[in-house]
C-alpha cells in the first residue's frame, strides 16, 4: 500500500508550458472531472481498491497543477457522492481519513499557490474532524486569486437541487420572494456553485458514459469528453487529449 510520506507534494512539480497544439483564447474556464477508475486501477494490479484512491490523489495534484499552470479558472471534481455511503464502511472510512490527511499535508501549499479551494456537497454527515479542516482550508483561501478547486464530497446533484427549492420555497413563505420572480439566475444562485460559471468541459475517466448524479444543472451545456484512461493513469498527455477534444467542438448553444 502507498504510504503517506511518497504522496508527493504540488509544489514538487514545476511548471508545464502551454501545449503547441491547444489555442489559448479557446480555453474552457471551468473543467469538472468524474474522478473514476480508481477500484478498476488497483484491482489491474492485484492490490486492494484503497491503494487506487491514494494513487488517485497523484492524478488529481497533477490535473489542479496543469490546469492552473495553463490558464483554467475553476476545476470541479468529484470525490465522493451521496451515492458512494453505499460502499463497504472500510472503504468509506478510508476515502474520509484520505481526505483529511491529503488535506492536511497539501494546505500549505495549496494557499502559497493561490489556489482557492471550497467544497461542495452536503457537508454535515462527514467525520468532524474533517469537516473542521475543510471550514479552515475554505476560509484560508477564500480570498486567493488563482484557480478554483471545488471539491464534490458527499455531493448529489438531485440533493443539491432538493435543497435549492426547499430554500427558496422557505424564503417564500417568508415572504422574501415572490414565486414568480423565481427566475434561472435566482435558482442557480442557491446551488453549492452559486459563485461559479457553469463548467465548459466534462472529463470523465475509466470509458463509462453517464453522469452519475454530477452537476445536473450545471452540465447543460458542457462538452463531454469520455476516455478509457482509468484515474489514477490521468496525466498531462490525457488532459492534453480532452482539451483538443474540446477545441474542436462546435459550441452552439442550440443556435444554428
Ligand atoms: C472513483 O473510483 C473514486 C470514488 C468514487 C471515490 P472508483 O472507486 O469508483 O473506482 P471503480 O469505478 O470502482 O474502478
Ligand atoms: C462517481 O463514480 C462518483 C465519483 C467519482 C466520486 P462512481 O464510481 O460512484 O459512479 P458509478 O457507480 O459508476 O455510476
Ligand atoms: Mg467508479
Amino acid at each position: 500500500m502507498i504510504q503517506p510520506s511518497v504522496i508527493t507534494s504540488y509544489q514538487d512539480k514545476q511548471v508545464s508550458p502551454f501545449p503547441k497544439d491547444l489555442d489559448p483564447l479557446r480555453m474552457p474556464d471551468h473543467i469538472a472531472v468524474i474522478m473514476d477508475g480508481n477500484g478498476r486501477w488497483a484491482k489491474a494490479r492485484g492490490l486492494p481498491r484503497t491503494v487506487g484512491h491514494t494513487a488517485g490523489v497523484e492524478a488529481l495534484k497533477t490535473t489542479l497543477r496543469l490546469c492552473s499552470d495553463w490558464g483554467i479558472g475553476a476545476l470541479t471534481v468529484y470525490a465522493f457522492s451521496t451515492e458512494n455511503w453505499s460502499r463497504p464502511g472500510e472503504e468509506v472510512s478510508f476515502l474520509m481519513t484520505l481526505f483529511e490527511r491529503v488535506l492536511q499535508k497539501e494546505l500549505i501549499t495549496l494557499k502559497s499557490k493561490q489556489v482557492k479551494i471550497n467544497f461542495l456537497g452536503d457537508l454535515e454527515p462527514l467525520p468532524i474532524s474533517l469537516k473542521a479542516l475543510i471550514r479552515e482550508s475554505v476560509k484560508s483561501t477564500s480570498c486567493n486569486k488563482g484557480i478554483h478547486l471545488n471539491i464534490c464530497t458527499n455531493y448529489g446533484g438531485r440533493r443539491e437541487l432538493v435543497l435549492a427549492a426547499q430554500r427558496l420555497a422557505e424564503r417564500s413563505v417568508k415572504g422574501e420572494i415572490e414565486p414568480s420572480l423565481i427566475d434561472e439566475q435566482v435558482f442557480a444562485a442557491e446551488l453549492f456553485t452559486a459563485s461559479e460559471v457553469d463548467p465548459d468541459l466534462l472529463i470523465r475517466t475509466s470509458g463509462e458514459s453517464r453522469i452519475s448524479n454530477f452537476l445536473l444543472w450545471q452540465l447543460a451545456y458542457a462538452e463531454i469528453h469520455i476516455t478509457e484512461v482509468l484515474w489514477p493513469d490521468f496525466d498531462e498527455i490525457a488532459l492534453k487529449k480532452a482539451l483538443v477534444d474540446y477545441q474542436s467542438r462546435g459550441r452552439r448553444f442550440g443556435g444554428v
